[in-house]
């Protein structure tokens, strides 16, 4: 079946047309994945600010809608008008697929609301997904190992780390979660104290790679813990402390640091972060008997991550699966994904605004 899905969670509007098939084992393919960013518009506030994010949604989603028609409408398509080829793409919709959380609850409501529409308009049945749910599933496109249960999948990105034992594909447990701030969090803020620009991870990961890693021992939080929750505050307040330090500045002025500084700082956090996951990971795994480790969220974009989980799993006999780099950070075929796992599952949700939906 066709699932044309709609994601606006947070600062990336996205909608995307989706094939999919199968049960067991579901198999997609993306015929378009539109991403509107809104990075520029947020970016001189350090950050998302909700009300501006709606106003962003609320114009980009006709805008991509439009796109995607012109993407995706057969080639007797051209030429007429905006509302024709948007009828002639829903013919080939056969659900419509909308993430209800968890996110910032005005920037959902606009793409519910504008998912209601579409599917009022055009009759095709609508379904709420899980963002994280999304987030989880993305591995499934275009992978082509063998997918063997239990597994590990930990879920890691702006607003959460969890780590998860999944027994199937739609069964799991939530075995660990950081207890303060999500690693994506740490990632953003440490890059403001560094003066890097937001979204903070993929600059932070940029300045890493000159840096030395080993340069300064920051704290590799509740690792010497015997559970599997993490703790991203500590080291960022560590960050802290050590540029305090490091300048003798009072911790509300600018630091004036060089670039040597800044990458060491970068890279010390990030191999502090990066030990930190993949340590309480690897012991889920063995102590699970796990088959499998999963990652999903914004910063398992993250190279050196990746890096560092694929050649510990290698070494553990496990299989390491990543997702496609174009389903990484928030998108909507992932969306699609998970509102089709959630009909063989006949699970439906509410649809409204959940921030703070859960796994
Ligand atoms: O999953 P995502 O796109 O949105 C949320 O659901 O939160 O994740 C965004 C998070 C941000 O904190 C961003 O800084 C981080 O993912 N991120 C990265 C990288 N790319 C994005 N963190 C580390 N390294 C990266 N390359
Ligand atoms: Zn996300």
């Amino acid at each position: 079946m066709n699932i044309l899905a709609i994601e606006t969670s947070c600062d990336e509007t996205s909608i995307a047309l989706i094939g999919a098939k199968g049960d067991k084992l579901p198999s997609f393919v993306i015929h378009a994945n539109l991403v509107s960013s809104q990075i520029k518009i947020h970016r001189p506030f350090g950050g998302v600010v909700p009300n501006l994010a709606k106003r962003e949604h609320i114009k980009n989603l006709p805008i991509l809608l439009k796109r995607l028609t012109n993407k995706v409408t057969l080639r007797q398509a051209q030429g007429i008008q905006d509302t024709q080829k948007i009828k002639a793409l829903m013919k080939q919709v056969d659900m419509v697929a909308v993430t209800v959380g968890p996110g910032l609850e005005p920037a959902l409501w606009t793409g519910i609301n504008f998912a209601k529409e579409l599917a009022k308009e055009y009759k095709k049945p609508l379904l709420g997904a899980n963002h994280l749910e999304g987030h989880l599933y993305s591995f499934l496109f275009g992978n082509k190992k063998n997918v063997n249960f239990p597994a590990i999948g930990l879920i890691v990105s702006g607003g959460h780390t969890m780590l998860l034992l999944m027994t199937s594909l739609t069964k799991w447990k939530k075995i660990g979660e950081t207890r303060d701030d999500a690693v994506g969090e740490a990632y953003d803020k440490v890059a403001r104290m560094l003066q890097l620009p937001y979204p903070g991870g993929p600059e932070v990961e940029r300045a890493a790679k000159t840096g030395d890693p080993t340069s300064i021992q920051f704290p590799r939080p509740m690792l010497d813990q015997k559970n599997y929750d993490f703790s991203f505050s500590g080291l960022k307040t560590s960050v802290l402390y050590h540029l305090r330090d490091m300048t003798h500045h009072e911790i509300n002025t600018p630091f004036v640091i060089s670039t040597e500084q800044r990458n060491n700082i970068a890279a010390s956090f990030q191999a502090a972060a990066i030990e930190t996951l993949l340590q309480k990971t690897m012991r889920a795994v063995k102590e699970h008997g796990a088959q499998m480790v999963l990652i999903g969220g914004g910063v398992a974009a993250n190279k050196s991550l990746a890096g560092a989980f694929k050649k510990a799993c290698k070494k553990e006999g496990v299989a390491f699966i990543p997702p496609a780099r174009n389903v990484i950070t928030d998108n909507a075929a992932m969306i699609g994904a998970s509102a089709y796992i959630n009909t063989l599952q006949k699970k439906k949700r509410r649809i409204v605004a959940q921030s703070n939906l859960s796994l």
